[in-house]
């Protein structure tokens, strides 16, 4: 399988920040893609300026770090599917653990995004991972196999959803302490168990697990080496386009 690369930008970049990031990555050389696939996430407003502009490379493929719950309707604040897609985004984060740490969502909410989200044709990049209370004590399979069945049970998911699992590990987020290799397998191994018994061998096989949570280009080589990982979400490392094309060149090589 080739690697994802996925930068999550999170309330970082204005329009014009976005615009010259992207200016700054279409000066480099392409890489392979038959390697490596690139998504950017970039916040609502950047996004929706991008679209029209010319300066988002062909290899990068953007999306939005959140969606509404509804089609469309009177929803205050929130973004629909449809509107992401307008804007140029085909791809969308959903439970992001900011998301479900910090605003609150629970895995019912993160169920019904992501219903909308394949329905109003976005994929989703699903982000799951245990904290380290839940980790300290043990849970780590229970806390992972109850945000995968809540999200994906009785789900209808087709390959064109193109549906992406990020493990990201709460306690690794920002924090500059990665997950070792050892811990890194054995929940993605855990993520490949459930997602075959939920989607069937057929789909799960080509579902990328993606690992996130402190990726820097001194980590990265070891964790990419990893069989059990299909790529990375990057957060921090992803704001500069030095860093981020660094992680890019790893991943393809
Ligand atoms: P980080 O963030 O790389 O800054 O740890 C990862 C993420 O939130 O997706």
């Amino acid at each position: 399988m080739r690697h994802v690369i996925a930068g999550n930008w999170k309330m970082y970049k204005d329009s014009e920040q976005a615009r010259k990031y992207f200016q700054e990555l279409g000066s480099r050389a392409a890489p392979d893609a038959s390697r490596v696939e690139v998504l950017m996430f970039p916040g609502f407003v950047a996004l929706g300026s991008l679209a029209c502009q010319g300066v988002v490379p062909s290899w990068v493929s953007l999306g939005a770090q959140d969606v509404s719950s509804e089609p469309e309707g009177a929803f205050t604040g929130e973004v629909s599917p449809s509107m992401i897609r307008a804007a140029g985004g085909t791809f969308v984060l959903l439970g992001h653990s900011e998301r479900r740490h910090v605003v609150g969502e629970s895995d019912a909410l993160v169920r019904a995004k992501l219903l909308n989200a394949v329905q109003g044709g976005l994929s989703p990049v699903l982000c799951i991972g245990e904290s380290l209370k839940e980790r300290e004590e043990g849970r780590v399979r229970e806390v992972l196999f109850r945000q995968l069945d809540s999200a994906l049970a009785g789900a209808c998911i087709t390959p064109a959803m193109r549906l992406m699992i990020a493990y990201e590990p709460v306690w690794a987020i920002g924090t500059g302490v990665n997950a070792l290799p050892v811990q890194i397998d054995e929940a993605h191994a855990l993520v490949r168990e459930r997602i075959t018994e939920l989607l069937g061998p057929g789909i799960a096989r080509d579902v990328p697990i993606l690992y996130g949570g402190s990726i820097k280009p001194a980590n990265f080589a070891e964790i990419i080496a990893l069989k059990s990982v299909d790529g990375g979400l990057v957060g921090g490392v992803s704001l500069s386009p030095v860093t981020f094309m660094e992680l890019v060149t790893m991943a393809a090589g």
